[in-house]
């Protein structure tokens, strides 16, 4: 996919194409982590596969601060339960900062769903539940995280679904100091995945397979041979040098705002903001949201 100017100021593009990263092809950005044999790429379809020996999983070949990364995904059809396939941005070590999304399966045609988690300074336990609005299994649906030091913001096929939103003045921990690298996987999770851990994966059901096309990352790259010090300073930029560093990328648009307030009312089926039972203080970041 082309880089897109989203801001033209003066007849020029305002941030600097140097680091940026966006491409479709999964072999320039990507690399299988684990399983090689459980997974296949043709060129333009990458499939994960879990059956009884392993599962898969594939991660960037760079780690990245700030920006959008997407990518399209079409979960396993049928019977998925007890498989989770995830797709997910993680810094290193035991501090590590991590994004995800976690798509719990289910019985042939139960609904899916889908879990959010935000891991800062190595604890999470930040865990929202959802239904989509449309089968997961049946289409390739665009999933994507845009990050930046303002906010963290999950989106489906471009609607947003959640948002993590940057209250440090306020006491509150958010990630802005670690550079991120992008992974999937697919692995069995019938402990607790599928009607709290009550149905299993039936194997005669398998292999599991997740499809994904549409590799895209657009964000500051952040090479290995590069200190920590000095890719931070390249990435944090605070001129809006980057288009997710642009007033406008600081927070949701009004149009966005009602969207995630639809999405929260009609499909929210777990927000751990309001689990009283779990945390019987209110995390700091759950008070004062808008939604
Ligand atoms: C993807 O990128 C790799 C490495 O740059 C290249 O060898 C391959 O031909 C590309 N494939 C497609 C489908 O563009
Ligand atoms: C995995 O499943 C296959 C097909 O059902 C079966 O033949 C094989 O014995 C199983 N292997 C293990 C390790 O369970
Ligand atoms: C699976 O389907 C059941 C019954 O419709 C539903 O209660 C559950 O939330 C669905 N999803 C998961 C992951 O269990």
């Amino acid at each position: 996919m082309a880089i897109s100017c989203k801001i033209m100021l003066l007849g020029f593009c305002v941030f600097g194409l140097v680091s940026l990263v966006s491409s479709a092809n999964f072999s320039e950005l990507f690399e299988p982590s684990w399983a090689l044999d459980h997974v296949a790429y043709d060129g333009e379809q990458l499939k994960l596969k879990l059956d009884n020996y392993s599962g898969a999983g594939f991660g960037s070949k760079s780690k990245y601060m700030f920006g959008k990364t997407t990518v399209q995904i079409k979960l396993v059809e049928g019977d998925s339960a007890g498989t989770v396939t995830a797709f997910y941005m993680s810094s290193d070590g035991p501090n590590h900062n991590e994004f995800d999304f976690e798509f719990l399966g289910n019985t042939t045609g139960e609904p899916y769903l889908v879990q959010t988690n935000i891991y800062i300074n190595g604890v999470g336990n930040r865990e929202q539940r959802l239904s989509l609005w449309f089968d997961p299994s049946k289409d390739f649906h665009a999933y994507s995280i845009l990050w930046n030091q303002h906010q963290v913001v999950f989106l489906v096929d471009e609607t947003p679904i959640r948002v993590y939103t940057n209250k440090e003045k306020k006491g509150v921990p958010f990630p802005k100091d670690q550079a991120m690298g992008i992974y999937s996987s697919i692995w069995n999770a019938d402990d607790w995945a599928t009607q709290g851990g009550r149905v299993k994966t039936d194997w005669s059901h398998a292999p599991f397979v997740a499809s994904y096309k549409g590799f895209d990352i657009n964000g500051c790259e952040c090479p290995v041979s590069t200190n920590v010090v000095d890719n931070a300073k390249k990435c944090s930029s605070t001129q809006g040098k980057y288009w997710w560093d642009q007033p406008v990328m600081a927070e949701l648009n009004l149009h966005q705002s009602h969207q995630l307030m639809w999405v929260q009312a009609k499909h929210m089926i777990y927000d751990y903001c309001t689990d009283t039972s779990r945390f019987p203080v209110t995390p700091a970041e759950c008070e004062h949201r808008r939604w």
